[in-house]
């Protein structure tokens, strides 16, 4: 990834300066406006913003620790949880540094590309001091907080719990299709079509969410429940464990048991958000 960041920098025309623990690495990204560096220390004294990505927090906090950040800016695009981001930025606080957190929402091939989304959050004078630059590095990219976890709960939401979990959603649904008899070319129209819904389905999904407004003219979530559940019985007669359809049987019958059958299915929200009892 880091590679990556550093070509999208590079080729709009902004020196760089890289630095790695194998310095070999760093000697292999050398091009036009990149400059590797031998030591972390060298490489933060050269530059005004210190972008950081690496495999964890706790790397970078121990490349880092013993290196002057005072009145430099830092933004760390390492992946970790929301507590991490918060740790990180008492970290940099103690050492004067402007802190702003990243977290990317892409591949590598991506970075730069019109269609990318890296998400900050955190020191606003950063997003805003930086924030033309930090956007060559995905066109969707945005400066969505001041608190520092903000951006990593985007990433655990969007990336995490929802494409991850949709993916092998997908990837369950289409063996059991494919292992089934229905042949690729319907499978892949009938995906594209559903994709289509699932787009309007996810916008509608947030406004409801956000207003608390399920109310719905198409289809009640109790008849999704009672679909997909004989759905799953059969599934699994059939041996296929469907875990990831099970999971959702479970979600729906609990917004049922809750007494939302009647709303639309993003009444789930109401037995997804932490209950009284824990
Ligand atoms: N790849 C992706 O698709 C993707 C997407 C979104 C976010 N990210 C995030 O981006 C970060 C980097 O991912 P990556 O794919 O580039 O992983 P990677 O290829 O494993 O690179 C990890 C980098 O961290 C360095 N590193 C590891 N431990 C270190 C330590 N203790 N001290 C100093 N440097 C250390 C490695 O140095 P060496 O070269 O010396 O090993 C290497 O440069 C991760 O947090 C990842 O979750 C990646």
């Amino acid at each position: 990834m880091g590679a990556a960041l550093i070509r999208a920098f590079a080729g709009s025309g902004r020196d760089v300066t890289v630095w790695n623990r194998t310095h070999e690495r760093a000697l292999g990204l050398a091009a036009p406006h990149v400059e590797p560096v031998r030591s972390i220390g060298e490489a933060v004294a050269m530059s005004p913003l210190v972008l950081a990505c690496l495999s964890t927090y706790d790397d970078v906090r121990a490349s880092l620790d013993e290196i002057d950040l005072a009145g430099r800016a830092l933004v760390n695009l390492t992946s970790g949880t929301p507590r991490g981001a918060e740790e990180m930025a008492d970290w940099a606080a103690a050492r004067d540094v402007d802190y702003l957190d990243g977290a990317i929402l892409a591949f590598p091939d991506f970075i730069g590309s019109p269609d990318a989304l890296l998400a900050y959050s955190g020191s606003r004078r950063v997003g805003d001091t930086h924030g033309a630059l930090l956007r060559r590095l995905g066109g969707q990219s945005q400066w969505i907080g001041e608190r520092a976890d903000v951006a990593n709960i985007c990433d655990a939401s969007v990336i995490a719990s929802f494409y991850t979990t949709a993916i092998t959603a997908y990837v369950e649904a289409a063996t059991f299709a494919l292992d089934n008899d229905v042949p690729p070319d319907v499978l892949r129209a009938a995906t594209r079509v559903v994709l289509r819904t699932l787009g309007h389905s996810t916008k509608e999904a947030a406004a409801a969410i956000a207003t608390g407004d399920y109310s719905t003219d198409q289809a009640k979530l109790s008849t999704y429940a009672i679909g997909t559940r004989d759905v799953l019985q059969s599934v699994r007669r059939s041996g296929v464990p469907a875990r990831l359809l099970g999971a959702t049987v479970e979600s729906l019958d609990a917004a049922c048991a809750a007494g939302h059958g009647d709303e639309g299915i993003c009444a789930v929200a109401e037995v997804v958000r932490a209950q009284p009892d824990g």
